[in-house]
């Protein structure tokens, strides 16, 4: 149910039906709302706590995560402002809710993969890991954070018109500089998410999972 409650952001949140699942944090892309991945959370993790936040900033009355000064061109005062106000609203959510805020894993799509990355190179602590579906380099970090034992899968349109051909790499590129274990997956099309990444998402996952960080209460 959507709710905002005493938390900063109108969310979705759905609890986990099984022990010792992570939380996945899903971001939708621009024009989207809470309840965009909640299927793909589910076919992704089954069993895991899905937590949805909607973007706060409104372009024409689409929802965002930040603003942005043109296609690809973002405000990067706002996109600092907004990373931060998202970290902090997932660790608040973990008290409210009661989920281990050691066990979260993003799932971003376009605008929400970009603060999603954000968040990594800005607050590395907050994520366990990332899937990020179409993003882009969000910022150049000043300062290389400490993203060792963070990984991360992301996935690339070949003929994307949104992303230019080079950002996913240098993405890449910053995240594994800063200690992360990247896997880029290259999807045929463009920027619309196809069903065969979200397995290849997926397989990732599962993989990935052996190699958490053992749950602490
Ligand atoms: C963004 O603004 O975050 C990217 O250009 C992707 C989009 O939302 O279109």
């Amino acid at each position: 149910m959507t709710s905002t409650g005493t938390l900063s952001f109108v969310h979705e949140f759905a609890p986990a039906t099984a022990a010792d699942q992570p939380i996945l944090l899903l971001l939708h892309g621009t024009g989207g709302d809470e309840r965009d991945l909640l299927p793909i959370g589910r076919t992704l993790a089954p069993s895991a706590a899905l937590l949805s936040p909607r973007g706060r900033v409104l372009e024409g009355g689409a929802p965002r995560f930040f603003r942005r000064l043109a296609e690809g061109v973002f405000d990067l005062e706002d996109l600092a402002v907004r990373t931060e106000e998202l970290a902090d609203f997932v660790t608040r959510a973990a008290a409210h809710y009661g989920f281990n805020p050691a066990r979260v894993i993003a799932v971003g799509y376009s605008n929400g993969a970009n603060i999603a990355a954000s968040v990594l190179l800005r607050r590395p602590t907050v994520l366990m890991a990332a899937m990020l579906f179409r993003p882009m380099v969000p910022f150049e970090p000043a300062l290389t954070p400490d993203l060792q034992h963070v990984r991360v899968f992301i996935a690339s349109g070949r003929r994307d018109p949104i992303v230019p051909p080079g950002q996913p790499e240098r993405l890449r590129q910053l995240l594994a500089s800063a200690g992360a274990a990247v896997t880029i997956h290259w999807h045929a099309g463009g920027h619309e998410l196809g069903d065969d990444e979200v397995q290849a998402a997926r397989h990732w996952l599962d993989a990935a999972s052996a190699s958490f960080a053992p749950v602490q209460a």
